[in-house]
């Protein structure tokens, strides 16, 4: 019992356990937990505030149920080992539980299927599929933590309840290979096992998925905040070949005032892929270049890959050789397999020694002016044989292990030690690490994007469910290849496409060789002009995405959530994959389909304003929204008070004197959160939360806001849009006077208010 709502349950092969090291696991030390213990003759019975488990004694099962005595989960059969003569191979634990009719299970991280996992059976080892649409499985990614949500009445306490329901979620501790089975087996059972070693599993319990979130972040660690530019609009493409192709990539951007943070070269900027090298035939200067993009705003970030060439005579090679960085077979040889560069050898990132070494190769990079970094083929990727041989050895921080025990870690610690590296080298900034492959944790070292998509109508459907299932399993930052990597995009998907990026957590276009060009002016003015509102949409909205990210940091409420997170109790919500919300507020339900100009979105309970045209819409039913190809239907809830800043350029531009406060009449509570978005002092105190709490309708509002922090914004001046008010009012008042300089923009039906930095926004007698 770690904490009234969270369980380990371990079961050794042979009684003995070991040590117990997870990469998994960020918290190990608890708080002593108040534990009722009682004992009879067949069970034990350990009883917190919030959960109870109970452990049959003969044969051994395990259940677990809530603070009101409600059965959430039951062993069917024992918890063991498959019997020895089953697989050639040793195996791992299994446990098998009662799956309760009508539950739905989420999570599991990155898994091309829809957001509801329950009916199915998953691999997770982590692979490189080579590019991969719905249904294919294994991917890059592996996140063995799932969450159920459990209808009441299903839990075998009597009682019906309505709509409610309870909600629990289980971390398999184990990084080698694991199978998930929701039901597929069996319908009304699910299972979850390991290769190999100990079966360790951690339960968490809550009324509600949020507080299981929030639970499994604490246990495996949150997001650290990244870069504001990060958040900004990102171009990629395997490959700018050469310094005249990115200069003028930059220049293009700037041309056309669309908006952008940052470039990104891919491999061909290395002297043949050997990782930590320039090309320099096609960047003679390198230096010069990354200094002229930074001084126009715009950041570049380089990949690097797992694999080091063998190449006697190459530094890192040579060096990594003498320090012993290398991946061995149990006698002691070197283990080889080709990637890009060729033959490689592999560095165990399993060792502390051996990332402190790479993360240190970083040094000239970052002189060079490199901003941030891409590791790839980190499965570990290995052409022509899928990945390394399980047998090889592994420092597993001193504890000693073979490959096939940690396999599913291996990318997140080379991703950390990257960044823990970065941290060294630049120890004042925030930094942006962008990792293929990923194992649980991994949020609190880097950020995920979901690998090799296709430029098709399914891949963009597929994004929904990926980032909202990575957010459910704290990878909450994460992105899709907007307009899709491999194959042509064509205009109207890259549209579409970049509408809904610019509401995703990571918001970067990419394609690969052979692709046609995706730039966002490559398919005509009307395309460029369609991409360019909704990256500037995407500048507009950082002031609400920033407080979102904040939000995840402290709580690890994904930032892209699906709306069963928020609206657990309307059965509705429960599989809805094809729209969701950005932080709490925000609706977004992006045209999926080619074509199409409208589309049916749910709306949850509560009143939502439609962000387009300000029309008040009720909930708790479908409406039908117009949706040209100029448009991607949002809607606000109402009661929001929406940060927004002017446009901008880049991340670097001055922050305007000007925060605009889109208000949406009703009642509810709003945050902004500001800090310098660069520093790391934020996490000393130099941070300020703006708390909105709003009461009102559309004939009246009045907005009160609390600031709490030391950080002095450049945000001096507030510009409020009422939006969505019955007509023009009687009365504004600001900090209680009647305000003098407010107008009613009949057009928009929008209350425009400028004021200076205020307590109180009150608006009466909107009923004209
Ligand atoms: C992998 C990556 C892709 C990259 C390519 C070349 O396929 O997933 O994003 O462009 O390698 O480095």
């Amino acid at each position: 019992m770690l904490a009234p709502s969270l369980i380990r349950v371990r079961l050794a092969p042979d009684g003995q356990f070991g040590a117990g090291f997870s990469y998994a696991i960020a918290k190990t030390e608890w708080p002593v937990v108040d534990v009722a213990f009682e004992e009879s003759a067949d069970a034990l019975l350990l009883r917190t505030a919030a959960v109870t488990c109970r452990v049959q004694r003969s044969p051994c099962r395990l259940s677990f149920s809530d603070a009101n005595g409600r059965l959430l989960a039951s062993d069917t059969d024992g918890l063991g080992w498959p019997h020895p003569n089953a697989t050639a191979e040793p195996g791992g634990g299994i446990c098998r539980q009662r799956l309760a009719p009508g539950a739905h299970i989420y999570g599991l991280g990155e898994k091309a299927f829809g957001l509801e996992r329950r009916g199915r059976r998953y691999d997770l080892v982590n692979s490189d599929p080579e590019c991969y649409t719905w249904y294919d499985d294994p991917l890059y990614q592996s996140i063995p933590f799932f969450l159920a949500l459990v209808p009441v009445e299903s839990l075998g306490s009597g009682g019906k309840m309505g709509g409610a329901t309870a909600a629990y979620g289980i971390l398999l501790d184990n990084a080698s290979h694991s199978v998930f089975d929701f039901g597929h087996g069996q319908s009304d059972q699910l299972s979850f096992s390991a290769e190999t070693g100990e079966l360790c599993y951690y339960f968490m319990a809550a009324p509600k998925l949020i507080d299981v979130i929030e639970t499994y972040t604490a246990l495996t660690g949150r997001i650290l905040l990244p870069p504001l530019w990060a958040l900004g609009y990102h171009q990629a493409r395997w490959s700018y070949p050469d310094e005249q192709t990115v200069r003028d990539l930059a220049s293009e951007f700037r041309r056309r005032r669309i908006p952008c943070d940052a470039l990104y070269l891919d491999i061909d900027y290395m002297d043949g892929f050997r990782c930590f090298t320039w090309n320099e035939q096609a960047f003679p200067n390198h230096r010069q270049m990354l200094a002229d993009l930074r001084a126009e705003g715009i950041k570049t970030v380089a990949i690097i890959d797992a694999g080091i060439k063998m190449d006697p005579g190459y530094p890192v090679h040579d060096d990594g050789l003498a320090n012993g960085a290398f991946l061995t077979y149990p006698d002691g040889t070197l283990f080889h397999g080709p990637v890009w560069p060729g033959e490689c050898y592999f560095p165990d990132f399993t060792s502390p020694a051996v990332r402190r070494w790479w993360g240190d190769l970083y040094a000239p990079l970052v002189e060079d002016g490199i901003a941030g970094f891409w590791n790839d083929m980190n499965e570990p990727s290995i052409f022509r044989q899928q990945t390394m041989p399980g047998v090889l050895r592994h420092d597993f921080d001193g504890h000693g292990a073979a490959h096939r025990e940690i396999h599913n870690a291996y990318g997140t610690q080379m991703a950390r030690a990257t960044a823990e590296g970065l941290a060294r080298l630049r120890p004042a900034e925030r930094q942006l690490v962008i990792s293929r492959s990923a194992f649980a944790g991994h949020q609190r070292h880097a950020m995920v994007w979901t690998g090799d998509n296709y430029s098709t109508w399914e891949s963009l459907r597929l994004t929904i469910p990926m980032g909202l299932s990575l957010g459910l399993s704290g990878l909450a930052f994460n992105g899709a290849d907007v307009g899709g990597f491999m194959g042509d995009c064509t205009g109207e998907l890259l549209a579409r496409w970049t509408q809904l990026g610019a509401f995703t957590p990571f918001f970067r276009n990419h394609a690969a060789m052979h692709s046609v060009q995706q730039e966002p002016w490559a398919f005509g003015s009307e395309i460029e002009a369609i991409c360019k509102r909704a990256i500037e949409l995407r500048y507009e909205l950082l002031p609400y995405l920033v407080t979102a990210f904040w939000e995840c940091s402290q709580t690890g409420l994904p930032i892209m959530r699906p709306l069963v997170l928020a609206y657990q109790s309307d059965p509705r919500t429960a599989t809805v994959d094809d729209q969701f919300l950005l932080g709490g507020d925000l609706l977004v339900a992006p045209v999926l389909e080619p074509g199409a100009n409208g589309r049916r979105v749910y709306l949850p309970a509560g009143v939502w304003i439609e962000f387009w045209t300000g029309q008040r819409l009720a909930g708790s039913r479908d409406v039908w929204a117009d949706a040209p190809l100029d448009r991607i239907p949002l809607y606000v809830k109402a009661g929001t008070v929406l940060p927004m800043q002017p446009v901008i350029q880049h991340t670097d531009e001055p922050v305007s004197e000007t925060l605009i406060l889109r208000v949406y009449p009703g009642t509810g509570e709003s945050l902004l959160y500001e800090d310098d978005g660069r520093s790391m002092a934020y996490r000393t105190g130099d941070s300020r939360l703006t708390r909105f709490a709003m009461r009102g309708d559309e004939t009246w509002l009045e907005v009160v806001l609390r600031v709490e922090g030391a950080f002095a914004s450049p945000r001096t001046q507030l510009r409020w849009e009422v939006i969505g008010l019955a007509g023009v009012p009687d009365l504004v008042e600001v900090d209680r006077h009647e305000a003098d300089g407010w107008r009613w923009d009949e057009t928009s039906r929008m209350l425009v208010v400028e004021t200076g930095l205020c307590n109180q926004l009150a608006v009466r007698g909107a009923t004209r």
